[in-house]
C-alpha cells in the first residue's frame, strides 16, 4: 500500500506532486521520492522517511519540469532507504516508474535479466518492472525474438510487453527519456485513477491527490492502461485493446481532506462522526412504516430476504463492523451468518451453498484480501455485496451491488468513523431483512427510530473528551490492557483493543468477557487495566460478575456504563457513560469512548496519531 502521484501537464511538476505525495501519504510513509523530466534528463530525488524529508533535499522549486512522477512507500521488498525507495530506473537510464503491488515471479524475473546483462541497484520487486521495459524497449524484440511492430510507439510496446511476463499487482505510473510527451499509468490489482483537467492530468492511488486540480476522473480497472500525450489521453488493456471509459465525478471535496483545525485527521473523523452518521442514514431510513431504502442493493433484497446464508468478509476493524453484523443478521433477521477474515477465507476452498449471500466490508474498497475473497465469491455463484466507503474503488466495482457509507474520505490510519457507519449500515440492512420475514413493524419502528437518534447520542460523548484523555494519562505507564464485553459489545471490545494498539503501540486484547475464567484472568495485576464495555443490556448482571472476578484480584478497571446507572459506579476506577440505547445498537456508542482513549493515550505517547509505525492506510498487498 503506497502512494502513487504522477502529474502531465503545463505547470511546474515538483510542487504539485509533492503536495499530491503529502495527500497521499497514509498510504505509507517509509521514504519517498519524485523524477522529474526535463531537458532530456530524468532528475531523481528521494530518501527514507516522510515527505518532509523529500521536501528537505530538493533543489529550490523546479519550474521548468512539467512532468513527473512521485511515490510514497510502505515497504514490501528492501528496507526502507535510498536505494530502496521509488522511483526506480532501469539499467539503461532510459525508463523510470514508481509502483504500488507486489511482483509475486519477480525473482525469477530477475535472474533471467540478470543474466541478459542487467544490473540491479536496489532489493526491490519494482526495480525489475523497470529493468523489464527498459529490456524490451532497448532490444526493441520480444522475448520470441519478434521484432517490435513498426506502427507502434516502442515505449507503449515494451509495457506491454513487459506486462505480459509479471505476475502480481501493480499500479504503475511510468515514463521514457526518448518520450518525453507521453506518461504511462497500468492497473492490476492496485488503485489507479486519472484525473482529467484542462490540458494537464494527475494519475494517482486515489483522488485526495487529484481533487485539488480536477473533479473529472476516469477509475481504471485491471489490466487497463492510460497513454497520456499533450493532445489528451487513450485508454486500452495491457493487450492493446482500444477501451472506452467513461469520465466520472470525484465525489470528495477538499474541506473533506483538510484538517480543518484539529490537530489530527483521527481526532477530526472521531468527531465528524454525529454529522457523517446522519449523513449515512439521510434518506434510507423510513421511521413511518418501519422500513429501510437503500437504492444501491434495493433490487437484490428479494434475494436476500430468502437466502438461507450469509457469509461476510472483512478485515481489521471492519471485520469487527462485521461481527456486529452477524449478531444483527441472527437476532432482527434469523439468518444464519458468519464473519469470516478475508484473508483465510480466500485461501480456504470455502463451500458457498445455492442461494449464499456474500458481504464484503471494507472502507477503502481496495484491501486485497477482502478483494480476493470477493472474486473467490463470485467464482462460486455467490451474489456479492460490498459495504464500501470509497466510491469507485476496486472492491465497490467488483461485487454485484452494495451500499457506500457515505462519510467521506478517512484519512486517519486508524479507522473511526467507517466502523460506526458500517454498523449503521449493517443494522438497516438487518431491519429491512428483519421486515421481509419475521420481524413485525412496530419492532422495526422502534429500531429505526433509536436508529436515527444515535447520531445525537454520539454528540453527547464527545463532551468527555478531557476527562477521557485523563484515563488515558493516569494509565499512560501501562503496557498491557484488556478490553472485555458481551453480546454485541464483545465485538466493540476488539475494536477497542485494536485501536490501542495500532496508535499507542500499547498492547491489548479484546476478548468476550466469559472467556476471562478460562485462563486469561492469570494475567491480572494492577498494572494491567481490564477496560470493560458493561452498559444496560441482557447481559448486565453477567458482566458485573466479570468485573467483580477481576476486581477480586486486584484488577483495576475501566468501564463504560450507561448513563445515570448509579449501580455500577462502585465497581470503576475509572467510569466513562455512554446515553441509553436499544442493545442492538449499543456498539456505534460503545466504541466512541475506545476511540477516543486510544486517541489520547497516543498523543500522550507522542506518537504519529495519522500515521503509525508500520501500518498504511489501505492494505492493497496480500
Ligand atoms: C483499522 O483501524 C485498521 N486501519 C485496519 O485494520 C483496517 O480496518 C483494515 O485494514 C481493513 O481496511 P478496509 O476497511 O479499508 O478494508
Amino acid at each position: 500500500m503506497c502512494g502513487i502521484v504522477a502529474y502531465f501537464g503545463k505547470k511546474p511538476a515538483q510542487p504539485i506532486l509533492i503536495e499530491g505525495l503529502k495527500r497521499l501519504e497514509y498510504r505509507g510513509y517509509d521514504s519517498a521520492g519524485i523524477a522529474l523530466l526535463k531537458n532530456g534528463r530524468f532528475d531523481i530525488y528521494k530518501t527514507p522517511g516522510r515527505i518532509s524529508n523529500l521536501e528537505d533535499i530538493l533543489p529550490p522549486e523546479d519550474l521548468q519540469a512539467t512532468v513527473g512522477i512521485g511515490h510514497t512507500r510502505w515497504a514490501t521488498h528492501g528496507e526502507p532507504n535510498t536505494v530502496n525507495a521509488h522511483p526506480h530506473l532501469d539499467d539503461t537510464g532510459k525508463i523510470v516508474l514508481v509502483h504500488n503491488g507486489i511482483i509475486e515471479n519477480y525473482a525469477s524475473l530477475k535472474k533471467w535479466l540478470i543474466k541478459e546483462g542487467c544490473q540491479f541497484r536496489s532489493q526491490t520487486d519494482t526495480e525489475v518492472v523497470a529493468n523489464l521495459i527498459g529490456y524490451f524497449y532497448e532490444k526493441n524484440c520480444a522475448r520470441d525474438g519478434q521484432n517490435a511492430p513498426k506502427d507502434r510507439n516502442r515505449f507503449e510496446w515494451a509495457v506491454q510487453e513487459a506486462l505480459t511476463e509479471v505476475h502480481g499487482t501493480y499500479g504503475l505510473a511510468i515514463m521514457c527519456l526518448d518520450c518525453p510527451n507521453v506518461m504511462i499509468g497500468v492497473k492490476k490489482g492496485s488503485p489507479l485513477i486519472l484525473g482529467v483537467g484542462e490540458n494537464e492530468y494527475v494519475i494517482a492511488s486515489d483522488a485526495a491527490a487529484i481533487i485539488e486540480h480536477t473533479s473529472q476522473a476516469v477509475y481504471l480497472s485491471d489490466n487497463e492502461m492510460v497513454f497520456v500525450t499533450e493532445g489528451g489521453f487513450e485508454t486500452k488493456t495491457v493487450t492493446n485493446i482500444e477501451v472506452r471509459k467513461e469520465l466520472s465525478e470525484i465525489e470528495i471535496s477538499l474541506d473533506q481532506i483538510e484538517l480543518e483545525g484539529f490537530d489530527h485527521y483521527m481526532q477530526k473523523e472521531i468527531a465528524e462522526q454525529p454529522q457523517v452518521l446522519e449523513t449515512c442514514l439521510n434518506g434510507r431510513v423510513d421511521v413511518k412504516n418501519g422500513r429501510v431504502i437503500l437504492g444501491g442493493i434495493q433490487n437484490q433484497f428479494r434475494i436476500l430476504a430468502r437466502t438461507k446464508r450469509v457469509i461476510m468478509a472483512a478485515c481489521g476493524t471492519a471485520w469487527h463492523a462485521g461481527l456486529v453484523g452477524e449478531f444483527l443478521f441472527e437476532q432482527l433477521a434469523r439468518i444464519p451468518t458468519e464473519v469470516e477474515y478475508a484473508s483465510e477465507f480466500r485461501y480456504r476452498n470455502p463451500i458457498l451453498e445455492e442461494g449464499t449471500i456474500f458481504i464484503a466490508i471494507s472502507q477503502s474498497g481496495e484491501t486485497a484480501d477482502t478483494l480476493a475473497a470477493v472474486e473467490q465469491a463470485k467464482e462460486r455463484g455467490a451474489t456479492v455485496l460490498g459495504i464500501v466507503n470509497v466510491v469507485g474503488s476496486t472492491i465497490a466495482r467488483t461485487t454485484d451491488a452494495g451500499v457506500y457509507l457515505r462519510v467521506g474520505p478517512e484519512i486517519g490510519v486508524a479507522s473511526t468513523k467507517a466502523f460506526t457507519a458500517q454498523v449503521a449500515v449493517l443494522a438497516m440492512l438487518a431491519i429491512e431483512l428483519g421486515r421481509r420475514r419475521h420481524l413485525g413493524a412496530d419492532a422495526a419502528q422502534y429500531l429505526l427510530r433509536e436508529l436515527m437518534q444515535i447520531p445525537q447520542k454520539v454528540r453527547r460523548i464527545m463532551a468527555q473528551s478531557d476527562h477521557i484523555r485523563r484515563i488515558a494519562q493516569a494509565n499512560i505507564d501501562r503496557e498491557n490492557w484488556l478490553f472485555l464485553g458481551r453480546g454485541l459489545n464483545y465485538p466493540v471490545a476488539l475494536e477497542g483493543a485494536l485501536k490501542l494498539k495500532e496508535i499507542s503501540y500499547i498492547h491489548a486484547e479484546g476478548l468476550p468477557a466469559a472467556e476471562m475464567k478460562h485462563g486469561p484472568i492469570a494475567l491480572i495485576t494492577d498494572r494491567m487495566p481490564a477496560v470493560f464495555i458493561a452498559t444496560k443490556c441482557s447481559h448486565y448482571e453477567k458482566i458485573i460478575g466479570n468485573i467483580e472476578e477481576v476486581r477480586a484480584r486486584g484488577g483495576k478497571t475501566i468501564i463504560i456504563a450507561t448513563e445515570g446507572d448509579d449501580h455500577i459506579r462502585q465497581y470503576a476506577d475509572h467510569l466513562i457513560t455512554v446515553p441509553d440505547t436499544v442493545e442492538q445498537l449499543q456498539p456505534m456508542l460503545t466504541v466512541v469512548p475506545l476511540q477516543m482513549l486510544a486517541y489520547h493515550a497516543a498523543v500522550v505517547r507522542g506518537h504519529d496519531v495519522d500515521k503509525p509505525r508500520n501500518l498504511a492506510k489501505s492494505v492493497t498487498v496480500e
